[in-house]
C-alpha cells in the first residue's frame, strides 16, 4: 500500500512573478482556496497517511500557515465564528500528517526528492506536483490502484496536441497494458515535433520507488545545470525496473504559468 506522499515546493516559482516575489505560489488561491489543499485533499482521498513537504527558507510561509494555532485560538475565543472553527480544525487535520523537510538551494526536483530520504518508510512513495492540479477524478487514487494492480512504479501522463509536444516531457512507450495503460520505455524531454516518440505528456504525479534515492544520490546535474527527477527515472527504466504511464481521466489544470491559474480559478468555480 501506498502511505506516503512528497511534495517539492522550494522552487522559486519565476513564471507567477510578480505574485510570487513575497508570496508562496502553492497558498495563492484557486476560486478561495489555498492551491495546496486541493493536492493535500487529493493525498487524503486516495488514503495517504503522511505527506513530507519540500519546503526552503523563502517558503517558510507554507509552514506558518499550517502553524497559526495561537492566532486561531484568540480569535476563536473571541469570535466563536463556525466558518472559522470549521476551517482551523480542517489545518489541524492537514497539520497532523504533514512532515516538512528542508531544500535551501533550488538544485532541481530531483534533489528536493533526495531531502526526504530519511522519511520514506515503504519500497514506494507517492509524489506531486503542487502546480499540476487534477480536477473531476483522483489521480493518486487511480494510480495507487494501477500500482496495486501491476506491481510498478507510475507516471501520470496526457494526450496533448503534437505542435505543443516541445513544452513537455513525453513518454516513448514500449507495450500497452489496456486503454489507459502502458508500459515506458524513455521519457524525453521537451522534443521537437518531429523527433517526438509520442503525444503522451508526462504530468505532475509519480509513485516512485524507494531505490530512486541511491540513484539520485549519485546523480551529475543535468540539463540547465539542474538535478532532474526524470534523468533518475530514466535510469532506473534502462535498468528494467517498470513504469507505467497512466492516462488519467480528470482535468489537468496548470496553475504554475501565470494564465493557466488565471483558468483553474474559472474552471474551478464551474464545478
Ligand atoms: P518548476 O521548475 O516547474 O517550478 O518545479 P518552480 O521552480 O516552482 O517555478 P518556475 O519554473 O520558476 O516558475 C516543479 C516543482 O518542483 C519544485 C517546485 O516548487 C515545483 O513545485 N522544485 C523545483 C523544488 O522543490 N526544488 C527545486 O529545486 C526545483
Amino acid at each position: 500500500m501506498i502511505k506516503q506522499a512528497i511534495i517539492p515546493l522550494a522552487g522559486l516559482g519565476t513564471r507567477l512573478l510578480p505574485l510570487t516575489s513575497v508570496f508562496a505560489k502553492e497558498l495563492l488561491p484557486i476560486n478561495g482556496k489555498p492551491g495546496i489543499e486541493y493536492i493535500l485533499d487529493e493525498c487524503i482521498e486516495a488514503g495517504i497517511k503522511e505527506v513530507v513537504f519540500i519546503i526552503s527558507k523563502k517558503k517558510q510561509m507554507i509552514k506558518n500557515y499550517f502553524y497559526n494555532d495561537k492566532f486561531y485560538k484568540k480569535i476563536i475565543k473571541k469570535k466563536k465564528d463556525p466558518r472559522i472553527i470549521k476551517e482551523y480544525k480542517k489545518i489541524l487535520k492537514y497539520k497532523k500528517m504533514i512532515r516538512f523537510v528542508y531544500q535551501n538551494k533550488p538544485l532541481g526536483t530531483g534533489d528536493a526528492v533526495l531531502k526526504t530520504q530519511k522519511f520514506i518508510k515503504d519500497k514506494f512513495f507517492l509524489m506531486l506536483l503542487p502546480d499540476d492540479l487534477i480536477i473531476k477524478k483522483n489521480c493518486s487514487k487511480s494510480m495507487i490502484n494501477i500500482h496495486n494492480r501491476y506491481k510498478s512504479s507510475v507516471m501520470a501522463s496526457m494526450n496533448v496536441k503534437k505542435n505543443t509536444v516541445s513544452r513537455w516531457g513525453i513518454f516513448k512507450l514500449s507495450k500497452k497494458l489496456d486503454k489507459i495503460n502502458y508500459l515506458v520505455k524513455d521519457v524525453v524531454e521537451k522534443p521537437s515535433i518531429n523527433n517526438a516518440p509520442s503525444n503522451k505528456a508526462v504530468i505532475g504525479r509519480y509513485i516512485l520507488p524507494k531505490k530512486i534515492f541511491s540513484k539520485l544520490s549519485k546523480q551529475k546535474p543535468g540539463k540547465g545545470g539542474e538535478i532532474h527527477i526524470t534523468d533518475a527515472i530514466q535510469s532506473l527504466i534502462y535498468e528494467n525496473n517498470k513504469f507505467v504511464a497512466h492516462i488519467f481521466s480528470g482535468k489537468y489544470l496548470d496553475c504554475g504559468s501565470m494564465n493557466g491559474y488565471i483558468k483553474s480559478s474559472l474552471e474551478i468555480a464551474k464545478l
